[in-house]
């Protein structure tokens, strides 16, 4: 016997976009948040849909694509049941690369894309890529969620999960949950304890900061390297104000701002942009991506179950896959044929022994 639907846990981006997908479906859905709602992952993010970063994994683009597609229906569904209107902030990003690339920038063009930059001898390409402020998607995710008769317990932490009969019996913090299935949406956190042991999930540690620009440095494209970024707000209450990221460590479930990672972040900013140097500090803060071996998401059915699904492992990418991972979802869950393939993202796929580097 079971009491709703769908029963989620975790209140990041990737649970409560699929709640409000499946809620838009018709189905009765409950989400469980063990601290508050988008206070991890999801608001420590850059912002960037970076479809075309040359460090993502071949087999990421299909659902990347999706992705993309779906982001303005998304962001319409968002704003009419929030009122909240989420703009994309950057329309094209420049990439640096090591070797030249075959539709290298040219000298001229890249003077004209940011004259103010000190290109190190590196070798830049102009992408069509668009960017957007993860706080302002979670004020307006969290909004539209409580805009709708979707149940979310916060404080509420998911202690073990298990299938009796056509049901799933959820052990929570507060107390026991019945529903029909359930989706284990916990990012960095999915594979600990008897959520979803097997699971390949680990946490990495991503520190970053934002600066106020200095008026000589209007900013209105991402400039991205092998190992920095720098993402400009261009609209809103934070316009004018530049996001540093990030580092990438193993670091377990520390979430430490460490002065000396900022510094160096910092450096390596200067070295591109010299007039970043005089930009004043205004955040740093860390968050915990949910890495995989592969780097890629895990959606599905957990094996060997019926009612148990995860959609989690979105690594560096989950603001972009975001609309994509919802749909495909709530498609699998509807019984539908999903609109791409998803053996890569499979659960039970084969993985590498050692992890992607990046
Ligand atoms: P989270 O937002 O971490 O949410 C998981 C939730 O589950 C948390 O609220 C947690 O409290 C809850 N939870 C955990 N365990 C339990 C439990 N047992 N019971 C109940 N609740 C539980 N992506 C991009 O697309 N573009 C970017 O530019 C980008 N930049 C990034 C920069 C940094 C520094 C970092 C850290 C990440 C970045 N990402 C970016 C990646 C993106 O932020 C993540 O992939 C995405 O937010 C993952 O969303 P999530 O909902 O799975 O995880
Ligand atoms: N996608 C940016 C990051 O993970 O740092």
């Amino acid at each position: 016997m079971h009491d709703l639907d769908i029963c989620i846990a975790g209140g990041g981006v990737i649970g409560l976009s699929l709640a409000l997908e499946l809620h838009r479906r018709g189905l009765s859905v409950t989400v469980l948040e063990q601290g508050q709602p988008l206070s991890e992952a999801s608001t420590a993010a850059a912002g960037m849909l970076a479809a075309s970063d040359p460090d993502n994994p071949a087999a990421l683009r299909k659902l990347s694509d999706l992705s993309l597609s779906l982001y303005p229906a998304f962001l319409d569904r968002l704003d009419e049941l929030s009122g909240i209107r989420v703009p994309f902030h950057t329309s094209a990003t420049l990439q640096a690369h090591l070797a030249p690339p075959s539709n290298e920038l040219s000298t001229e063009a890249l003077a004209d894309a940011l004259p103010q930059l000190t290109s190190n001898n590196r070798h830049f390409t102009l992408i069509d890529e668009r960017s957007l402020d993860p706080r302002h998607l979670a004020e307006a995710v969290l909004t539209a969620v409580r805009a709708t008769s979707i149940d979310l317990r916060t404080g509420t932490r998911v202690l073990s999960v298990q299938s009796v009969g056509d049901s799933v019996e959820v052990q929570t913090s507060t107390g026991a949950f019945h529903a029909a299935r359930f989706i284990n949406c916990t990012g960095a956190w999915a594979s600990q304890s008897s959520l979803a042991p097997g699971l390949a999930i680990a946490p990495r540690k991503g520190q970053m900061l934002a600066v106020a620009l200095p008026p000589s440095l209007p900013l209105h494209l991402v400039l991205r390297t092998h190992g920095m970024y720098i993402v400009p707000r261009t609209t809103g209450p934070h316009a004018g104000r530049a996001i540093i990221g990030a580092t990438i460590e193993d670091a377990g479930f520390d979430k430490t701002v460490h002065s000396k990672d900022i510094a160096h972040l910092r450096s390596l900013a200067n070295a591109f942009l010299p007039v970043l140097s005089e930009a004043r500090q205004l955040e740093a803060w860390a968050g915990l991506r949910p890495s995989s071996p592969d780097g890629l998401p895990f959606l599905g059915a957990m094996p060997e179950s019926r009612n148990q699904f995860v959609a989690a492992g979105h690594y560096r990418n989950g603001i972009l896959l975001t609309p994509a991972t919802a749909h495909v979802m709530a498609q699998l869950l509807a019984g539908e044929s999903p609109s791409i393939d998803l053996a890569d993202y499979s659960p039970s796929r084969p993985l590498p022994s050692s992890p992607i580097a990046q």
